[in-house]
């Protein structure tokens, strides 16, 4: 059985203090509920702050990027090794660093691969446009953006991944896909993807999140869907009582 999963993306919010009084806040709201693998994402100059506030703690630490090299002439870039150590998930390939920081399908895949090398988890992001979606192209672009970013692996790395949906036009917009939209994507697109390159066996545990305008209010439908394992989440992620009733309620429907 897959392990739900409910990973906060900070993005570019909390300052170095900032964020470890929310990271100790939200340890403490949702410590009872460890069916639930949680991860919080968090800026790059909060981690090791939040690294030593959680320690003990049962919350899983995640970066928002991270640069497939080993070390060099890389200005402004964060390696693997940096990481190392201090968190378990990466996610990569966000629609906003593909949007606004050039990120391609290519690198995604460069990242992945290094990342699963390490022994990390990569959270893969794909999703498509408003554009795309309301010419009808969003699954043969979202299945593209799975296939190139799990190529050249073996089924077993890419069961070890975690494959989050998100659909441009509804990430901080506050209109989420409705449960039945998340579920088509993520079970006929995102897993039918992995089966056709990989096999049904390992589409069957390969993890895979819904994101975009996810709370408190909208988590259980969702999370009521075969195909969503869990969610990708921004706002709320940032809010100590509705991450931790999403963590709850998430709990719930796996006991
Ligand atoms: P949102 O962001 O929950 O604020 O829509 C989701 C994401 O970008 O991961």
């Amino acid at each position: 059985m897959r392990k739900p999963m409910m990973a906060g993306n900070w993005k570019m919010n909390k300052t170095f203090s900032e964020a470890q009084e929310l990271a100790k806040a939200i340890n403490g709201a949702v410590e009872p509920y460890n069916n639930v693998d949680r991860v919080i994402c968090p800026s790059f100059v909060a981690l090791p702050g939040v690294a030593w506030a959680l320690s003990g703690g049962e919350l899983l630490l995640g970066a928002q990027n991270v640069h497939w090299a080993e070390s060099g002439a890389y200005t402004g870039e964060v390696s693997i090794s940096m990481l190392k150590g201090m968190v378990t998930h990466v996610i990569i390939g966000h629609s906003e660093r593909r949007q606004y920081f050039g990120e391609t399908d290519e690198g995604v895949n460069k990242k992945a691969r290094a990342l699963l090398a390490a022994g990390m988890t990569p959270i893969i992001c794909c999703g498509e446009t408003l554009e795309q979606n309301q010419a009808g192209e969003t699954s043969s672009f979202v299945s593209g953006q799975v296939k190139a970013a799990l190529a050249s692996m073996s089924g077993d790395d890419v069961v070890k991944c975690v494959l989050a949906y998100e659909p441009i036009w509804a990430i901080g917009t506050g209109l989420a896909a409705t449960a039945q939209q998340a579920q088509d994507i993520c079970g006929g697109v995102v897993r039918a993807a992995v089966a056709a390159d990989f096999g049904s066996a390992v589409a069957e545990q390969v993890v895979v999140l819904y994101g975009g305008s996810t709370n408190e209010k909208n988590i259980t439908e969702i999370m009521q869907q075969p195909d969503i394992d869990g969610a990708l989440i921004g706002g709320a992620a940032l809010k100590v009582e509705a991450y931790a009733s999403m963590v709850q309620q998430t709990s719930e429907l796996y006991k």
